[in-house]
């Protein structure tokens, strides 16, 4: 096993487009709460937790609810998400997803999933990549949200990694901020303007090449 580098994704936005899943369950839950809520809103909850993203939408209705209120509006959410995420396959894996895991795995190149999903297993197995990743930190496991390190300095850890080794995938702002919070080397995934803070930016995971990762991987023997 090459234990020079190693790697952690974040799922929804690098690994699988989910943020269209949420998105949709989101939007029933306003309209049902007598407000809309569009794609552009939307934006504001990637990388933010499940609690947070709730929070950040009754905001934008104006609207006030009890804690007891609050749970029931959560379960339903995630009950709805989860019917789009159970019809999920592996035609649903990002381009270049998995041609990039599998030449890390053909290289001996450890990696781990970092994601505020508390659904992350489920999801990663639906799609069928669960057997691959060496760990997986999810919602479940951290108490800070992105922007703050934790998840990813998680995931080193169960890698057995020292963090300035590790390469963290991101498309969120957030991510990125939490990765280089961890010391780590980011790649974003999506507009270059918008992540700016990354290390290094590619459109979508296809536009990634084997001879960057090779250097990637040379550059840190
Ligand atoms: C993040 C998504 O990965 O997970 C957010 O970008 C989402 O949009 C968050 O709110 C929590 O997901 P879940 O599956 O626990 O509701
Ligand atoms: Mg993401």
């Amino acid at each position: 096993m090459n234990n020079k580098i190693a790697f952690i994704f974040d799922l929804d936005g690098v690994i699988v487009d989910t943020a269209k899943y949420h998105f949709l369950a989101w939007k029933n839950l306003a309209n049902s709460l007598g407000f809309d809520f569009t794609k552009e809103q939307n934006e504001q909850l990637k990388g933010v937790s499940r609690v947070k993203s709730l929070e950040i939408l009754l905001k934008i209705g104006n609207i006030e609810l009890t804690d007891e209120k609050k749970q029931e509006l959560l379960l339903k959410k995630n009950e709805e998400y989860l019917s789009y995420v159970n019809r999920m396959t592996s035609d649903e894996i990002l381009p270049g997803v998995t041609n990039m895991l599998n030449f890390l795995i053909e290289n001996n190149v450890k990696f781990a999933l970092g994601s505020a999903s508390k659904n992350a297993p489920l999801i990663l197995d639906k799609v069928g990549l669960l057997n691959k990743f060496t760990a997986i930190v999810d919602g479940n496991h951290v108490s800070k949200a992105k922007p703050d390190p934790e998840v990813f300095l998680l995931g080193a850890e169960k890698l057995k990694m020292d963090p300035i080794k590790c390469v963290v995938v991101e498309d969120a702002i957030a991510g990125v901020a939490a990765a280089n919070a961890a010391n780590m080397i980011s790649i974003g995934i999506g507009d270059s303007d918008v992540l700016k803070d990354a290390n290094y930016v590619f459109e979508d995971t296809s536009k990634i090449t084997t001879a960057f990762l090779k250097s990637l991987i040379k550059r840190n023997e």
